[in-house]
């Protein structure tokens, strides 16, 4: 395995060592490769309140922005499980915003790190709406 996959895949494991979710018991981590070459993590964080949980992607994205990465090169979800925890729907908008309409490689792996699936931002939100469809 790529030295560079292999990063990821425990930046995401670290996360979701982090993940506060004691309403779902469902811990997710993320990590993600940015264009300036640095990896940004992040974990899920409920919410007493349920509907206001942040999920993993968007807190690595956000740790992205915050260090002034501009691109995603690469995501990395890490699940609780053996099944797959795909990214959910706002999450996919919220990749496609910084992996652009081209997308970029997605990889989920299950609590050990195995890769079940690898694919792409595109092909997981096929017909996107993007920053190029405001202009
Ligand atoms: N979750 C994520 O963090 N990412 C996903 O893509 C799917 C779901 C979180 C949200 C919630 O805290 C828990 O997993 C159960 O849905």
């Amino acid at each position: 395995m790529a030295v560079e996959l292999k990063q990821l895949i425990d930046a995401a494991l670290a996360a979701r060592g982090r993940a506060y979710a004691k309403y779902s018991n469902h811990p997710v981590g993320a990590a993600v490769l940015a264009d300036d070459g640095n990896i940004y993590a992040g974990c899920n964080v409920e919410n007493a309140a349920y509907p206001l949980g942040f999920c993993a992607e968007a807190n690595a994205i956000g740790s992205m922005v915050m260090g002034q990465g501009k691109v995603i090169r690469h995501i990395v979800i890490a699940g609780p499980g053996e099944h797959l925890c795909t990214p959910c729907g706002g999450c996919r908008q919220q990749i496609r915003e910084f992996a652009g309409k081209a997308g970029a490689p997605v990889t989920i792996v299950d609590r050990e790190g195995t890769v079940l699936l690898e694919t792409t931002s595109a092909a997981l939100l096929p017909h996107s709406f993007g920053p190029e469809n405001l202009s």
